[in-house]
């Protein structure tokens, strides 16, 4: 399987930072109710921002970070490795979301920005197999990106963030490919300090679009109760 990520793997740590100083106080609250008698899990854990989150929320619990990226998963590692207290607790796990081994018991499931790459019975699955593992009252903390309909989305640029002499700057558009899915456009560039363009990224992604009630209905039918926090950041738990 190729690396979806391997061009904009460079990019994507820095570029998302910003977006997880935003989201750490809703995915925080989200996961409330996490238990340190089971395994953490990171889904799609990236570069490991969302890993801090979920490793703080429930300080000595083993976490399981699993990323199918090899070059996200190359950060994810480095990252972790080079924090003392997380090198001990989190292991990094190199799987997608339906071939990874679980834990039979899991004490919170994270998995943001990452629900759209599942297609509907992919996603389904993934559902049931967190919905059976989680403890009771723990969470399963999940994101909805934009566009919630196989619309047009025009070009925006989403960040820029100045590393060194350089700017690192991230934007996209999307397309509609199909009756659930869009492609998204990405590109990246690298200026210098006089807005010189110095390199230009693009990287095409498919992306499986969900509404907010057909993600409720698919969390009922796994056995899970769903409610929408701010960020649109979902906060699930197993109905009793
Ligand atoms: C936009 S990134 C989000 C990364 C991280 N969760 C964050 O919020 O910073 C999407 C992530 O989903 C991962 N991914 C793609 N397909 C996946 C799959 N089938 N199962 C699990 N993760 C997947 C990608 O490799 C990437 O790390």
């Amino acid at each position: 399987m190729g690396d979806e990520y391997a061009i904009s793997g460079e990019y994507l740590h820095v570029l998302s930072e910003p977006a997880w100083h935003a989201l750490r106080t809703p995915v925080t609250e989200a996961l409330r109710g996490a238990v340190g008698d089971g395994t953490l899990l990171d889904v799609g854990a990236g570069t490991g921002l969302g890993t801090e989150v979920l490793a703080t929320a429930v300080p000595d619990a083993d976490v399981f970070a699993v990323e199918p990226s090899p070059v996200l998963r190359a950060v994810l590692l480095s990252r972790m490795a080079a924090r003392p207290d997380l090198r001990r607790r989190v292991t990094v796990v190199a799987a997608d979301a339906l071939g990874a081994d679980l834990p039979a018991r899991l004490g919170a499931v994270l998995a943001m920005n990452m629900i759209g790459h599942l297609d509907p019975d992919g996603r389904r699955t993934f559902l049931r197999r967190v919905a059976e593992r989680l403890a009771p009252g723990a969470p399963l903390v999940l994101n909805l990106q934009p566009p919630a309909e196989p619309t047009p989305v025009p070009f925006a640029v989403f960040g820029t963030v100045s590393v060194g002499r350089h700017t690192y700057e991230g934007g996209g558009s999307a397309e509609p490919s199909g009756p659930d899915t869009v492609t998204w456009k990405m590109q990246y560039r690298m200026l210098d300090a006089d807005d010189t363009v110095l390199r230009e990224d693009h990287a095409d992604y498919g992306w499986h679009v969900i509404s907010a009630e057909a993600l409720l209905a698919d969390l009922a039918e796994a056995g899970l109760s769903g409610e929408f926090g701010s960020l649109d950041v979902v906060r699930a738990v197993r109905r009793s």
